[in-house]
C-alpha cells in the first residue's frame, strides 16, 4: 500500500481509494519485478516491469521488459535516484534475456539517456461528424453493440489476429484483460458512458469492433456529445469502413475522438473531406535496445542488404560496438564485429529504428546518425517497413 501511495503522490493524485483498489493493484504487479528506492524506511522512489510480448516487423513476438510505475518523491529529485533505478531495473531486463526494454514516458526528454527511443508514434483524431461523410462502396455487413459480458471473447480473438501483423502490439495475458481491458466500475470512467462494444460483423463472424465511451453534452438546446474511442481494431477494410460509418452516424453526438491512431490509419483516405480528420501526432512507445544481436535477428526486413554499425550506450557501456548486419531472403544475421563502422549511431537512435517506424535520414539530418549518405541511405532502406508500428495502449 505504501508503494501504491507513493506512486500515486509521485504523479501528484491521489489513485482510487475504493475498496477493491489495493488487490487490484497488487494482481497487477509482478512482485518480482517491482523495485523501489528507499530512505530510512520510507519509499521515495518506485518502479515495475510488466512482462510482455511486442510483435516485431514480420510478426514474431519478441520479449519485452515493459517499464512502468516509474517516480521519484518531488522532495528527491535530480538527486539521481530515477539514474540508479534504471541501472538495476535494465540489468534485470537484461538478466531475465528480455532482447529490448520498452515504456511510455510522461515526458519526452528523460528516456533518451537511458538508451531509449520513440519508436512507436500516434496520431490523436478529432473529427466533427456533420463534415464526414464516408465515401462508397457501403461495406456490405452490420455493425451489432455488444453487452459487456458477452464482448471479451470477440475482442481477445480480433485483437489476437491483428496483434500477429501488426509491429508494436503487445500480449495480453488472461489477467490484463479482465483488469487493464474489461474492467469498467466508475472509478475508471471520467465521467462518461459505460464502456461499449460495437462489433462489425460480416455473415456472422465477426470482423473488427470499437470501444467507446459516451460523453453527454448540450450547447443550448443543441446536442454536442462526445464519442471517446478506446480502441478500434478491425482486420478487413470493410470492417474499418463500417465503425468508422457507425461512429461518425450515431445521433446527438457530434464529435468523435480518438487518442491512438495508427499514424498509416486509413479514415482520412476513406473519407470525403480528410483534413476534416483532425490529426496530432504524438510519440508513443519507446523502446530500448538490449542485446544487439538477438533484438536485429528477432525481427525481419523488406529489404535485403548489410551494413556495420557503431552503436554508442553510454548508460550500458558493454553493448556499445561495432556489429556487422546481414539481411538475405528478409532474415537477418547480426554480430559483433570490428573497425569504425559505416553508420555511427547512439543505442536510443537504434531504439527508434528497431519497429520499422523510425527514420535514419531524418536522425542523420539532426546529426544523431554519422555515415555517408549512401551508408544512411542503406540503414534507412533496411530498417524500415511499410506499416507503420503502432502500441495500442499505455502501460
Ligand atoms: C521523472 C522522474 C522520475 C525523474 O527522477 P529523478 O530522480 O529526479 O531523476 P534523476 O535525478 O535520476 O535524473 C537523471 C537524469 O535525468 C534528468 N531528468 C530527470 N527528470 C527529468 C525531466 N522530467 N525532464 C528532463 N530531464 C530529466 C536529470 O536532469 C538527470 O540528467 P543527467 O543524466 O544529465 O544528470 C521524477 O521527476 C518524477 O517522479 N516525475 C513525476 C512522475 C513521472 O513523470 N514519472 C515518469 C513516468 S514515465
Amino acid at each position: 500500500d505504501l508503494f501504491r501511495q507513493r506512486l500515486s503522490r509521485g504523479f501528484g493524485g491521489d489513485g482510487p481509494t475504493d475498496e477493491g483498489a489495493s488487490q487490484r493493484f497488487r494482481d497487477l504487479l509482478d512482485l518480482d519485478r517491482t523495485f523501489a528506492a528507499f530512505d530510512g524506511g520510507d519509499i521515495v522512489g518506485t518502479g515495475a516491469a510488466f512482462t510482455f510480448d511486442v510483435t516485431v516487423p514480420g510478426g514474431n513476438p519478441v520479449a519485452m521488459g515493459g517499464t512502468t510505475m516509474v517516480s521519484v518523491q518531488p522532495t528527491h529529485r535530480r538527486q539521481g535516484v530515477l539514474r540508479a533505478m534504471m541501472a538495476h531495473h535494465l540489468d534485470e531486463v537484461a538478466e531475465r534475456g528480455e532482447p529490448i526494454a520498452g515504456l511510455w514516458a510522461s515526458e519526452s526528454s528523460i528516456y533518451g539517456r537511458f538508451g531509449f527511443g520513440a519508436a512507436t508514434f500516434r496520431h490523436e483524431v478529432n473529427l466533427d461528424t456533420a463534415a464526414i461523410t464516408l465515401r462508397k462502396p457501403e461495406p456490405p455487413g452490420r455493425v451489432r453493440l455488444v453487452d459487456h459480458d458477452d464482448a471479451e471473447p470477440i475482442l481477445r480473438a480480433l485483437y489476437e489476429r491483428m496483434r500477429t501483423v501488426r509491429p508494436g502490439m503487445l500480449s495480453r495475458s488472461d489477467h490484463w484483460w479482465t483488469h487493464r481491458r474489461m474492467r469498467d466500475d466508475e472509478s475508471v470512467r471520467e465521467d462518461k458512458s459505460a464502456r461499449r462494444y460495437a462489433v462489425y460483423e460480416e455473415d456472422g463472424s465477426a470482423h473488427g469492433y470499437a470501444t467507446y465511451r459516451q460523453k453527454e453534452e448540450w450547447e443550448g438546446f443543441f446536442a454536442s456529445g462526445e464519442v471517446d474511442v478506446i480502441e478500434a481494431i478491425a482486420v478487413t477494410p470493410e470492417a474499418h469502413r463500417g465503425l468508422w460509418q457507425f461512429l461518425t452516424n450515431i445521433d446527438l453526438f457530434t464529435k468523435v475522438e480518438w487518442w491512438n491512431a495508427p499514424v498509416d490509419d486509413p479514415l482520412p483516405f476513406e473519407v470525403t473531406d480528410p483534413r476534416r480528420v483532425q490529426r496530432r501526432l504524438w510519440d508513443a512507445m519507446w523502446v530500448r535496445v538490449m542485446d544487439v544481436p538477438a533484438a536485429l535477428e528477432a525481427r525481419s526486413y523488406e529489404t535485403d542488404g548489410a551494413l556495420t554499425l557503431r552503436v554508442e550506450d553510454a548508460f550500458r557501456p558493454a553493448t556499445s560496438g561495432t556489429y556487422r548486419l546481414e539481411v538475405a531472403g528478409g532474415e537477418a544475421a547480426c554480430r559483433r564485429s570490428d573497425g569504425e563502422g559505416e553508420v555511427t549511431l547512439g543505442i536510443d537512435v537504434l531504439g527508434h529504428l528497431y519497429l520499422g517506424g523510425g527514420s535514419a535520414g531524418a536522425m542523420a539530418a539532426a546529426g544523431r546518425v554519422a555515415g555517408s549518405s549512401e551508408a544512411v541511405t542503406r540503414l534507412h532502406r533496411i530498417f524500415r517497413t511499410d506499416a507503420a508500428p503502432w502500441c495500442p495502449e499505455v502501460f
